[in-house]
């Protein structure tokens, strides 16, 4: 018999490759969309169109899978409010409609490793308040948290103009470049997923996850790397922090203004401002028999330069 999940968040940049990997791997999914037509190319997806807020979609999204994976997230906003409505309450829905089915048993939630640090802006702290709702429901659902650290890799808009500038010999440093952080590339996330999703008993917990680069990265070693594979001098350029912090403000104000989500907010600075991003995925390995992260930010650079 065929086996069934459902997944949110299929249309965004981790969502497209996951789906890719469940559906050629034999999974029926059945996945949310918000609009119409995202892509017919996968023969084994059912498209269900609306958005987290709305209970009776979230029910028929979830009806005859044996999982949920909760990959939707607001990553840009203008307010807390739009991060609360997406992250928040959009997360408990969907917790809802997978514990009130009586075919789905486990829920694997795709927060951040920003939840660690939840004061620092309204994405983080979304995150976070999304984490705590689930003993809330873990009666009826064996509940997981996967905390990716920065995913790179194709399809990704929000890392790409950085590989694009060391295309140029330039590596634009937002903070301090000691600041250090991890990197995973978006296949060994997805991998990590289906891990989760064929994993022989429910995983439980919160796992924090990067490419296991001891100690992470910073952008002094970045350059470093980019300067070994590109074969050609790359050097990091310090943006002021304070000009940095008038542009994001003044970018949430113009998107008040003009009714746009904003990435550059003063959030997003104070996430670029904070010195440690590195995580340990030892816990996950241990539970995920078989994986671990396969790609080297070596191995994905030069490719990730020229998309
Ligand atoms: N990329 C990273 O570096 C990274 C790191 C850590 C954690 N994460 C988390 O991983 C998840 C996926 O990230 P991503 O990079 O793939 O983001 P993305 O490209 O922005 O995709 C976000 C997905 O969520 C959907 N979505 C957003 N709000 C929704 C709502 N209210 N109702 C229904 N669907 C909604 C989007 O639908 P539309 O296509 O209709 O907009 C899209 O499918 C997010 O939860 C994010 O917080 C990402």
């Amino acid at each position: 018999m065929v086996r069934a999940v459902a997944l949110t968040g299929a249309t965004g940049f981790i969502g497209h490759v996951l789906i890719s990997k469940l559906t050629a791997s034999g999974w029926r999914v059945r996945a949310l969309a918000r609009r119409a037509a995202p892509g017919q190319d996968f023969p084994l997806v059912e498209w269900v169109y609306g958005d987290l807020s709305r209970d009776g979609v979230l029910r028929d999204l979830v009806s005859g899978t044996e999982a949920v994976i909760h990959c939707a997230g607001a990553i840009r906003g203008k307010s807390w409010d739009d991060f609360f409505q997406a992250n928040v309450i959009g997360t408990k829905n969907i917790l809802r409609a997978a514990s009130d089915s009586s075919s789905c048993s486990r829920f694997l939630f795709i927060s951040s490793l920003a939840a660690r640090e939840f004061q620092l802006s309204w994405y983080a702290r979304s995150k976070y308040e999304a984490e705590q709702l689930i003993p809330e429901f873990s009666g009826k659902l064996a509940s997981t948290v996967f905390r990716p650290a920065a995913v790179y890799g194709p399809g990704d808009k929000a890392m790409q103009p950085f590989f694009r500038a060391m295309g140029y010999g330039i590596l634009p440093v937002p903070g301090n470049a000691g600041n250090r952080f991890g990197l995973i590339h978006v296949d060994d996330v997805v991998a990590a997923i289906y891990g989760w999703l064929e994993a022989g008993r429910p995983v439980s917990g919160v796992y924090e996850i990067d490419d296991g680069t001891p100690g992470g990265y910073d952008y002094t070693s970045i350059a470093a790397i980019a300067e070994q594979v590109l074969n050609k001098p790359v050097r990091c350029f310090q943006i002021p922090l304070s000009g940095i912090r008038v542009l994001s403000c003044f970018n949430l104000w113009l998107a008040r203004f003009l009714n746009y989500a904003p990435i550059l907010t003063p959030g997003k600075v104070s996430e670029f401002r904070h010195p440690d991003w590195t995580c340990d995925i030892s816990s996950l390995k241990k539970e995920l028999a078989g994986w671990s992260p396969a790609i080297k930010l070596q191995t994905a650079l030069p490719l990730l330069v020229r998309d």
